[in-house]
């Protein structure tokens, strides 16, 4: 659509949580204008639901070496050894500055960080807040200093259109639609210097999901769409204890945070039975796909659709002090867990692929930027490390910072956007919601995903008649949709969260490599 107003920053960053927001605050001392634009309010996103924690090496005995050895065995194979490196000894001081910027973590009786552990930790390393709440302290802080910055302008309910292609090929501005008031109203163009995408995950291409409605892999369609490279998107992180809310329950569901059994809960089927010892070292805190698999293979031995989390043995207390918001998520749906047994399954909950980037968040087209879980900065290859996401966002937003601050594009022309992209009818999101679930959910076959990717054509065939923010969001979603089952189409292995049922080996030799993915002339 034709743009009805026009206006100009330095650096657009697109998305509001911990990504976007430090990209914004560490960048804008040296530039002239930064601005966030976001589709919701301000502290919406994913950040804010984040229960656990961030992990760093921040405790006694525990180093980054120790830290970077645990993510590389959870990425089965497929990290970047260099990027997890950055990750891993970059990432105590970032937490610190988190800290200086106003963060409050919980402390223990000596003043000192107090660290809990998750599914595939050796140490004791995830810093929280608030016991359950460390998103949105996170949050809370960071949502403070944006509004404490006069250089950075701040657009809500703004849901970017596309990215404006520039005359060397890079990125040349944003095209967004405004759903407000005032100037900045309807369809307007921003042209920039960067872009960086930090608009969050594709939780909302399935049906259940512990991502908020916002996170409709908009950054990842933009991306496919202007042309860059796209990878590991086959690999989707099931989180294993996500509240079990009833058969067809869809949309957002309650995470019960892994810290949950660091602290010692753990998983029982309907007979009482405890299932994960004996299935790994780690049993009820092994890696995220480990417990994820257990958990599927159980309910079907068993024909029921959850199994269920024991932590009774806290008592009120702990509950209370260490997991008020769980206790009172679960609560409102009628569950005490001091007393009684919480139902979980399997949820769709972090994309570990996405943008491809360099170790300063560039991706492969001159003025395009992503970090966080839009991002694949090669930290989680095919299976995040837990808590590592919103270290991950808070590393890599300081390190593009600083390549803006000391090397900012030159401006560059816009030229006429001459792609005429179909949009999908926003009707068809559930349908195309149950499909992702049915046919590249956990269980992933040949069968299964051929089936998947005629349907999802047929549903991406249905154009809508209007352009509005529902044909524009499940657009998107059926562009990364499609991306995602072809790539999981082609990766004919089990590894990392990628679970073939007719391949259900690991195999080295096909496959200890990357899919790389690219729409060349509006195909993948
Ligand atoms: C959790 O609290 O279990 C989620 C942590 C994560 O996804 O990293």
């Amino acid at each position: 659509p034709g743009a009805g107003w026009t206006t100009y920053a330095d650096v657009v960053v697109i998305g509001s949580g911990i990504a976007g927001l430090t990209t914004a605050l560490q960048a804008r001392e040296q530039l002239g204008s930064v601005m966030v634009v976001t589709k919701d309010i301000l502290s919406a996103g994913s950040t804010r639901w984040a229960q656990g924690g961030i992990a760093a090496a921040l405790g006694p005995g525990d180093t980054p070496g120790q830290h970077l050895a645990d993510t590389l065995v959870a990425g089965a194979g497929l990290c970047d050894e260099e990027s997890v490196r950055v990750l891993v000894t970059e990432g105590p001081d970032a937490v610190r500055e988190l800290i200086d910027l106003g963060t409050r973590f919980d402390q223990d009786a000596a003043g000192e960080l107090s660290l809990t552990r998750e599914g595939g930790h050796h140490r004791d390393r995830i810093a929280h807040a608030g016991g359950d709440a460390t998103g949105a302290e996170i949050q809370r802080a960071l949502v403070e200093a944006v509004h404490a910055a006069p250089e950075i302008e701040v657009i809500e309910h703004a849901l970017v259109i596309d990215l404006i292609p520039g005359a060397d090929g890079g990125i040349a501005g944003v095209t967004l639609h405004v759903m407000g008031e005032g100037q900045r109203d309807g369809v307007g163009a921003v042209h920039c210097r960067a872009v960086v995408l930090a608009s969050g995950g594709l939780g909302q291409v399935y049906s259940a999901t512990t991502n908020p409605s916002v996170s409709t892999g908009d950054g990842m369609a933009l991306a496919l769409r202007a042309g860059a490279v796209l990878r590991d998107l086959e690999f989707v992180q099931f989180h294993p204890t996500v509240m079990w809310l009833g058969s067809g329950s869809t949309g957002q569901q309650p995470l019960i945070s892994e810290a949950v059994r660091g602290e010692g809960a753990f998983l029982v089927d309907d007979q009482g039975r405890r299932f994960m010892q004996g299935q790994h070292e780690l049993a009820d805190l092994a890696p995220r796909d480990v417990v994820a698999k257990a958990i599927m293979r159980r309910m079907r031995e068993t024909g029921r659709s959850h199994v269920w989390l024991d932590a009774r043995h806290f008592g009120k207390e702990k509950w209370e002090v260490r997991f008020p918001t769980i206790l009172a998520t679960c609560r409102s749906h009628g569950i005490d867990p001091v007393r009684s047994l919480i139902p979980v399954a399997p949820a769709c909950h972090y994309a570990s692929g996405g943008v491809a980037t360099d170790l300063h968040g560039q991706s492969s087209i001159p003025g395009l930027f992503a970090c966080g879980e839009v991002a694949c900065s090669g930290v989680h290859g095919a299976n995040r490390l837990a808590s590592n996401s919103l270290l991950e966002g808070l590393v890599f937003s300081r390190r593009i910072a600083q390549r803006l601050r000391e090397d900012l594009p030159a401006r560059r022309e816009p030229v006429a956007d001459t792609r005429t992209p179909g949009l999908v009818d926003g009707a068809v999101r559930r349908e195309l919601q149950d499909v992702m679930t049915e046919r590249a959910g956990v269980l992933r076959s040949r069968d299964g995903l051929d089936l998947g990717d005629k349907e999802l054509g047929d549903l991406s065939q249905r154009s809508g008649d209007r352009p509005g923010v529902d044909a524009w969001e499940t657009s998107n979603l059926a562009t990364v949709a499609s991306a995602l089952l072809g790539a999981a189409r082609m990766r004919e292995e089990t590894r990392g969260s990628h679970w073939r049922e007719d391949f259900p080996d690991r195999d080295d030799q096909q496959w200890l490599r990357h899919i790389d993915v690219r729409l060349l002339d509006g195909a993948l």
